[in-house]
């Protein structure tokens, strides 16, 4: 499988976010990465469903929508409706987590989970084959543009064996602090799928940032 680039549009200008999808669209983005924040599960608000269903008209690129929120069962569907193809939750915010990713996949997502950089592997083992996605964090989830937590890399490597070993099917992405250059050794630690933010949309050049980005991390 090929290794796959998702921009964060959370750095993209908000002013112009149909525009900002389809010029990463053209640079060569795989997937659209979409940053759901409440204010309460993260210190930040950004964008609900009805942004998500706008979107969609911009692109047939996958949407990869992850949720940092409080009691996500409320909102899959109205997020599922809106045009998601990836659903991912916090481990964190979701009291019985192997209903959440049942209800993902009921409303028809892709059902992936995720955990903040303290909360270690072992809390979503039980339900990965349950899964398609773990996404691990790389940064606390609230703001684009931080520095990546180096720890993060073993993490990354303890998943590929853990993915490996007991559900082979499900994706493994990287979310938080991304660069042009640790996105080598995060793809060579194991990740399939690099979220990168202020990585692309902070650089002059999408299609170049996006291709060197590919050269690194075709492995
Ligand atoms: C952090 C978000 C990330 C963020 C990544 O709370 O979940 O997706 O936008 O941005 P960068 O790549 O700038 O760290
Ligand atoms: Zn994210």
């Amino acid at each position: 499988m090929m290794k796959k680039i998702a921009p964060s549009i959370l750095s993209a200008d908000f002013s112009r976010l149909g525009e900002e999808i389809r010029a990463v669209e053209k640079a060569g983005a795989d997937w659209i990465h979409i940053d759901v924040m409440d204010g309460h599960f993260v210190p930040n608000i950004t964008i609900g469903p009805p942004v998500v269903a706008s979107l969609r008209k911009a692109t047939t690129l996958p949407f990869d929508v992850h949720l940092m929120i409080e009691t996500p069962d409320k909102y899959i569907k109205a997020f599922a409706d809106a045009g998601s193809d990836v659903i991912t939750v916090h481990a964190e915010a979701a009291v019985h987590l192997h209903r959440t990713v049942g209800f993902i996949r009921e409303a028809g997502a892709k059902a992936g989970v995720t955990i903040n950089p303290a909360t270690p592997l072992v809390t979503i083992e039980p339900i990965l084959p349950d899964c398609d996605l773990l996404l691990l964090m790389s940064v606390n989830p609230g703001f684009g543009g931080q520095k990546f937590i180096r720890s993060s890399l073993e993490k990354i490597r303890e998943a590929r064996k853990l993915i490996d070993r007991i559900a082979p099917a499900v994706l493994l992405e990287v979310d938080g602090g991304v660069t042009l250059d640790n996105i080598q050794s995060i793809a060579g630690a194991g990740a399939d799928v690099m979220v990168a933010g202020a990585a692309v949309f902070g650089s002059g050049d999408y299609t170049e940032t996006i291709k060197v980005m590919k050269e690194k991390i075709r492995g």
